[in-house]
C-alpha cells in the first residue's frame, strides 16, 4: 500500500478564523502518526441539509474528505444534521416540518456520493433516524457540558431564552460522532480511536466543545482539518447564498449560466481600462475569479503563472474569467453527469446498519 502524500501538518493548537492559510488544523499530525503504525482511524464529516440548491463552496470539505479518504483508506461517517436545520431555519417564514428536512438531507447525500466515496468505507446517517445508537454519548456529553458553556460558544443570546431548546441540546448530537463507541457496527468492542474531522471553519466551536469534553470523558481528543470559505461572486466581502442566485455557482447551473455569472457579477481586482491594467496590473488580494482558481484549478503551476502574469498587467481580467469559466463549467458539467446516476436506492444502502471492511 503507497503511503499517502503528506499534507502539511501545521499544528495550530488555537486557529485564528481570519488567517490567509487555505486551511487551518488541528492535530493533523497525529493522523499521519496513527496511520503510519498501521492503525486505521476514522474521518468525521457532515452536512447540514438546510437547502436543496448546493453551491459549489459546499463541495469543497467534501472534496477534500474524498482525498483524505482515498489516501488515509479508513472508515468515513457522514452526518447528515436534519434536527440541526429544523431547529435552526428563519423564523420570519413559515416553519417548515422535520420531514422536509429529511426528504432534503436524501438529495444533499445525492450531491456528495456523485464525488465517488467508498462504500466499503463510508457510512452516512441522517440524525433522525441513527440518534438512538448514539444516545449514551449523547447523554454523557450533556450531562458534562453546562448550559452556560454552551450558551457561551453558540451564542444564543439575541432572543433572551425565547429560542427553541433543540439548540442547546444540539451541539452534543454533532459531537459524539468523533466517538467510535457511537458506531458499534462499524468499530465493535473498540473503546477509543482517533478522530479526524474534515470540515468548513465556521464548525470548528462544536470540536472545541468536543475536545474540552475528551479531557473529561477520557477519549482522545478529535482532530480537524478545516477549510476556509469561498467569498461569494461578488466579493471578498460577500457570502454565497443559497437564496441569491447571484452569489454563486450552483451545481445544478447551465454552462450558459455559468459564464453568464462570472463574466457579470464576479468581482474583478483589476483596473477599469485595457490601459491601467497593463501599466499596474491587477490586485489579486480582491479579485474573485483568481481566488476561485485557487481552489478549483488542479494545475499549480498554471495557476502561479495566471497569478503573476495578471498580477503584472500582461493579463486581462476577461482572459482570467476565460479560463475559469472553463474551469466551473467543467466541474459542473462532471458533477452533474455523475450525480444523475445516483440513486435514492443508492443513498439508503450507504445508510444501511453494516461493518465497513476492506
Ligand atoms: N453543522 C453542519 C452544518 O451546518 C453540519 C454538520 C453536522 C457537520 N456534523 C458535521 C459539518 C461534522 C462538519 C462536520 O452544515
Amino acid at each position: 500500500q503507497k503511503a499517502p502524500p503528506h499534507p502539511d501538518p501545521g499544528n495550530h493548537h488555537h486557529p485564528q478564523v481570519t488567517t490567509n492559510l487555505k486551511l487551518i488544523a488541528r492535530d493533523l499530525d497525529k493522523i499521519l502518526h496513527h496511520y503510519e503504525k498501521g492503525n486505521p482511524e476514522k474521518l468525521y464529516t457532515g452536512r447540514g441539509p438546510s437547502t436543496e440548491s448546493m453551491h459549489v463552496g459546499h463541495l469543497l470539505p467534501f472534496m477534500f474528505t474524498k482525498w483524505m479518504q482515498e489516501a488515509f483508506q479508513c472508515p468515513l461517517v457522514i452526518q447528515i444534521s436534519d434536527d440541526e436545520k429544523y431547529f435552526y431555519q428563519k423564523t420570519d417564514k413559515k416553519i417548515k416540518p422535520l420531514e422536509y428536512f429529511r426528504k432534503i438531507g436524501v438529495e444533499n447525500c445525492k450531491d456528495i456520493l456523485a464525488l465517488g466515496f467508498d462504500p466499503e468505507l463510508t457510512f452516512i446517517f441522517r440524525n433522525s433516524d441513527y440518534v438512538g445508537t448514539m444516545y449514551k454519548n449523547i447523554v454523557e456529553f450533556q450531562r458534562h457540558i453546562t448550559y452556560n458553556q454552551i450558551r457561551g460558544i453558540f451564542g444564543l443570546d439575541s432572543l433572551n431564552g425565547s429560542e427553541n431548546s433543540g439548540k442547546i441540546a444540539y451541539p452534543a448530537i454533532q459531537g459524539v460522532p468523533c466517538l467510535c463507541t457511537s458506531f458499534p457496527h462499524i468499530f465493535g468492542e473498540k473503546k477509543n480511536g482517533f478522530c479526524m474531522v474534515p470540515a468548513g471553519v465556521d464548525q470548528d466551536p462544536y470540536f472545541r466543545m468536543t475536545r474540552d469534553i475528551a479531557h473529561k470523558l477520557k477519549f482522545i481528543k478529535p482532530g480537524g482539518i478545516y477549510s476556509r470559505f469561498l467569498p461569494g461572486l461578488k466579493g471578498y466581502n460577500s457570502k454565497m447564498s443559497s437564496s441569491d442566485e447571484t452569489s454563486a455557482v450552483f451545481l445544478t447551473d447551465t454552462p450558459k449560466q455559468i459564464k453568464k455569472k462570472i463574466n457579470k457579477y464576479a468581482f474583478s481586482g483589476g483596473r477599469a481600462t485595457a490601459e491601467e491594467q497593463r501599466e499596474f496590473g491587477a490586485d489579486l488580494t480582491v479579485d474573485v475569479s483568481y481566488a476561485y482558481l485557487k481552489y478549483f484549478m488542479e494545475d499549480d503551476e498554471r495557476l502561479r503563472q495566471i497569478g503573476e502574469d495578471y498580477a503584472s498587467g500582461k493579463m486581462l481580467t476577461g482572459e482570467v474569467k476565460k479560463i475559469l469559466i472553463d474551469e466551473l463549467q467543467k466541474l459542473v458539467k462532471s458533477h452533474q453527469t455523475r450525480r444523475s446516476s445516483i440513486t435514492e436506492e443508492m443513498v439508503h444502502q450507504f445508510m444501511k446498519i453494516r461493518p465497513l471492511f476492506k
